[in-house]
C-alpha cells in the first residue's frame, strides 16, 4: 500500500479533455456541479423526470439515517424504462445488444426483439408461480438471456439476485439460503477460456442445500451437446420449451419507487456476505444520469463495459444505465484471451466500439501481453475510455491513454462500490482535467468528504473517505441483517456514509483513492473478505486455525496469501498445499484461490489477541523472513512477534 500512495503522490501529469471532445460533450464546464449544490434534490428531480414514470412521486426524500426513501409515492418499472418507452418512441429498431460468444458466435437484439423476449420469458416465469416479491436467484454465463432474464425479473417485480456464475455451489447455495429464492435460472454450461462451465451441474450440487427452490429454468447454450446434464422432472425447465408456447403480452407492474428491484451479495469483513439491497426510483435514476454524463453518451455510440453481470458493474452498466439510455452495446461472453490476446481489440474493431470501461487488472494484462496487439486492429472509433473496480496505478492509466485510446481518449476513472449502486467520485470527461490515478471529482449531487477518524474534514492530505449526504441509488440496506447495515456503514460517524476506502485530496482538490482499510482484499477487481478464506481454510479437516492477508500482485493488484497452522494429525507438503488451494476453490470459487499457503506453527497476535496482519503482510512478501518455512518453529513467530512489538511502540 505505501509504494501506491507513493507513486500516486508523486503523479504530477494533468490532461485536459481536448476541443473537439469538449464541444460535443453533454457537460463542458462546472455549471452542473454548481446547480447540484446549490439545489441537490431539484437537480437529482430533474434527473428522475427524464424516466418514464406511471405516477408521479409526491415527496422528493426522506432521510430518516440510515434509511433513505427517494421519489415517494412514484410508480415505474425498471424494464419499462429499459425497453418499452423505447420501442414506443420509435427506437424499436435500434440494436441494443450485439452479443458475442467466445467461440465467435453471433447475436444481435434490437430494442423490439427485447421487448418481445422479455415480455414473453416474464409470462412464463409467472406460469411457473413467481409473483411480485419472490426472489429469483440467477447463476448464468454472459449470454443474452441473462439480460433478458434480468428485465424480465424487473418487469414482474419479482427481485433478482444474480451470483456470478465464477461461485462456487456452496457460494451458490448460501446465497440462495439466505433470502429464500424461489426460482433458480441456469444455462446448461458457459465457455471460458476455450473450456465448459459446468454452471448447471454446479446448480445441481448447489440445490441439495436450496430448499427454497421451487423451479429451475436452463437455458440451453451448448448446442452440440457439449455439456450433458440431467434434469430433474417437475423440477427443471429449458428455457426454449417455456418460451415456445408463452404470449409475448405482459405489461410491466407498476411498482412503488421503493420496492425492491434487486439484491446483489458483496463480501465484507465477516465470513458472510452481505445481501446489497436496490430499490427501483433512486436507483434508476442514479444509473441512468451516470452512464449519460460519466460516459458521455450519445443515440450513435457503442458501448463496452467488459464486466459480468454478476458484479455490480453489469447490473449498473449493461444492464440498467444503458439500456434505460437506449444504448447499443457490446455484451462478450469470455476471457480476453479466447482465442488469442487480443480479443479484446477485435471486438473493438468488428463492432466500432466508441465507449470502453474496463478495470485496471484487465489493463495491466494487456500492458504485459504487449502493445503491439492493440496497434494491429482499427481502435480509431473509440472516444472515451473508462476504468473501474479498483485503483490504476499511473503506469496503467498511461498506457492505457497511449495504446488503446491513441491519446485522444479522455479517461474516467470512476469510484464506486456495490452498495454506491452507481459512479460517485468520476471526472465528467467534457468538463473535468483528469490526472493519472486519480478519480478526480464527486458526480455532480454527491457529497464525498474526506474525515479523520474523529470526524474532522481533511481537505489536503489524507483521510478516510465518506458521503455525508444521500443519493437516490444508495443501498437501502442488508437482506435480513440491519444491524450489520449500521454497524458496518452508519458507526463511524453520525449519519454519515463510510464506504471503507482510504484516500487522499491533493491541492485541487482531487480524491487519489488508495483502497481499503478494512479486511476486504480486492482481488484483480473483485472484493474478498480475508474472514471468508480463513473460514472456507478452516473448513478442511487438517486445518486448526488460519488467517489471510493481501499482498500486491502485478496484474490482479492484489494477491491472496494464507497462513495455516495444522492440527496435529496433519503433515505439511507440497500436496497438501494444493489440497487447500482447491478446497478454497471449491468452497468460495477460483476467484479466491490463495496464490501462497504458508504452514506456520503459531501465528503472530497481539497481546489483545489481534493477528498482527502487517507482520503476515511483511513475511508474505518475504520483506522480514527470507525462507518462510522457518515459520513451523514456533520461536520464529514468537521472536519476530516481539520485534514488531518493540518498534511498534
Ligand atoms: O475499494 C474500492 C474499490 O472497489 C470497492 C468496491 O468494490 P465492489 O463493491 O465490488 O464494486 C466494484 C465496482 C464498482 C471500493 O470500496 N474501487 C472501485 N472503484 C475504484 C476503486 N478503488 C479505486 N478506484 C476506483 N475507481
Amino acid at each position: 500500500m505505501s509504494d501506491t500512495i507513493d507513486h500516486l503522490l508523486q503523479e504530477k501529469r494533468v490532461f485536459e479533455p481536448s476541443p473537439e471532445f469538449k464541444a460535443q460533450a453533454h457537460v463542458k464546464d462546472d455549471t452542473p456541479y454548481r446547480e447540484a449544490e446549490k439545489d441537490r434534490l431539484a437537480y437529482w428531480e430533474d434527473w428522475a423526470k427524464q424516466l418514464d414514470w406511471f405516477e408521479p412521486w409526491t415527496k422528493t426524500l426522506e432521510w430518516e439515517p440510515p434509511y433513505s426513501k427517494w421519489f415517494i409515492g412514484g410508480k415505474l418499472n425498471a424494464c419499462y424504462n429499459c425497453v418499452d418507452r423505447h420501442v414506443k418512441n420509435g427506437l424499436g429498431d435500434k440494436v441494443a445488444l450485439i452479443w458475442e460468444g467466445e467461440p465467435g458466435d453471433r447475436r444481435d437484439l434490437t430494442y423490439s426483439e427485447v421487448l418481445e423476449e422479455v415480455s414473453k420469458f416474464a409470462n412464463a416465469l409467472k406460469k411457473l408461480g413467481v409473483q411480485k416479491g419472490d426472489r429469483v436467484a440467477l447463476y448464468m454465463p454472459m449470454i443474452p438471456e441473462l439480460a433478458l432474464a434480468v428485465l424480465a425479473c424487473a418487469r414482474i417485480g419479482a427481485p433478482h439476485s444474480v451470483v456470478f456464475g465464477g461461485f462456487s455451489a456452496t457460494s451458490l447455495s448460501d446465497r440462495i439460503v439466505d433470502q429464500e429464492a424461489k426460482m433458480l435460472i441456469t444455462a446448461d454450461a458457459g465457455w471460458r477460456r476455450g473450456k465448459v462451465l459446468p454452471l448447471k451441474a454446479t446448480c445441481d450440487e448447489a440445490l441439495k442445500n436450496s430448499p427454497s427452490i421451487e423451479n429451475v429454468v436452463v437455458v440451453n447454450r451448448m448446442k452440440n451437446g457439449e455439456a450433458p446434464i440431467d434434469m430433474k422432472e417437475g423440477r427443471d425447465h429449458w428455457y426454449h420449451d417455456l418460451m415456445a408456447d408463452a404470449s409475448s403480452d405482459c405489461p410491466a407492474e407498476p411498482m412503488d419507487s421503493e420496492d425492491l428491484l434487486y439484491i446483489l451479495y458483496t463480501s465484507g469483513t465477516t465470513g458472510k456476505p452481505k445481501g446489497i439491497m436496490h430499490t427501483t426510483g433512486g436507483y434508476m435514476t442514479g444509473v441512468y444520469a451516470t452512464t449519460k454524463w460519466v460516459f458521455d453518451l450519445k443515440p450513435e455510440d457503442v458501448f463496452w463495459c467488459t464486466a459480468d453481470i454478476g458484479w455490480v458493474t453489469g447490473h449498473s452498466y449493461i444492464v440498467y444505465g444503458p439500456m434505460a439510455n437506449a444504448a447499443t452495446q457490446v455484451m462478450y461472453e469470455g476471457a480476453p484471451d479466447s482465442p488469442s490476446r487480443d480479443r479484446f481489440w477485435k471486438i473493438c474493431a468488428d463492432h466500432g466500439v466508441t465507449v470502453f470501461y474496463t478495470a485496471p487488472t484487465a489493463i495491466r494484462a494487456f500492458m504485459k501481453w504487449g502493445h503491439d496487439l492493440p496497434a494491429q486492429h482499427d481502435l480509431s472509433k473509440l472516444r472515451l475510455l473508462g476504468s473501474v473496480g479498483e485503483p490504476i496505478n499511473p503506469e496503467a492509466w498511461i498506457w492505457y491513454h497511449k495504446n488503446i485510446g491513441g491519446e485522444k481518449c479522455p479517461i474516467v476513472d470512476t469510484w464506486w462500490q456495490t452498495e454506491t449502486g452507481a459512479i460517485m467520485i468520476t471526472p465528467l470527461p467534457g468538463a473535468v482535467k483528469t490526472k493519472p490515478g486519480s478519480a478526480t471529482k464527486a458526480f455532480p449531487g454527491i457529497e464525498a468528504k474526506l474525515l479523520t477518524d474523529e470526524g474532522k474534514e481533511v481537505e489536503k492530505g489524507g483521510g478516510y473517505l465518506s458521503i455525508s449526504s444521500p443519493w437516490p441509488s444508495m443501498l437501502r440496506g442488508i437482506y435480513g441483517d440491519p444491524q450489520r447495515f449500521k454497524d458496518t456503514y452508519w458507526s463511524k460517524w453520525d449519519g454519515i456514509y463510510f464506504p471503507g476506502d482510504g484516500c487522499t485530496r491533493d491541492e485541487d482538490g482531487y480524491f487519489w483513492i488508495l483502497g481499503r482499510v478494512d479486511d476486504v482484499m480486492n482481488v484483480a477487481g473483485h472484493r474478498i473478505g480475508t474472514m471468508e478464506v480463513e473460514s472456507a481454510l478452516v473448513d478442511h479437516q487438517s486445518v486448526a486455525e488460519s488467517a489471510v492477508v493481501g499482498i500486491p500482485h502485478d496484474v490482479k493488484g492484489t494477491a491472496i496469501a494464507a497462513f495455516v497452522i495444522l492440527k496435529d494429525s496433519a503433515e505439511p507438503s507440497d500436496d497438501l498445499e494444493k489440497e487447500l488451494k482447491q478446497h478454497v476453490v471449491e468452497q468460495i470459487g477460483a476467484i479466491a484461490r490463495p496464490e501462497k499457503i504458508m504452514f506456520t506453527a503459531d501465528l503472530p497476535k497481539t497481546r489483545s489477541g489481534k493477528i498482527m496482519r502487517r507482520l503476515l503482510r511483511d513475511i508474505a512478501e518475504g520483506k522480514t523472513l527470507g525462507d518462510t518455512t522457518t515459520l513451523a518453529d514456533p520461536t520464529v513467530v514468537e521472536s519476530l512477534k516481539n520485534r514488531y512489538e518493540d518498534k511498534e511502540g
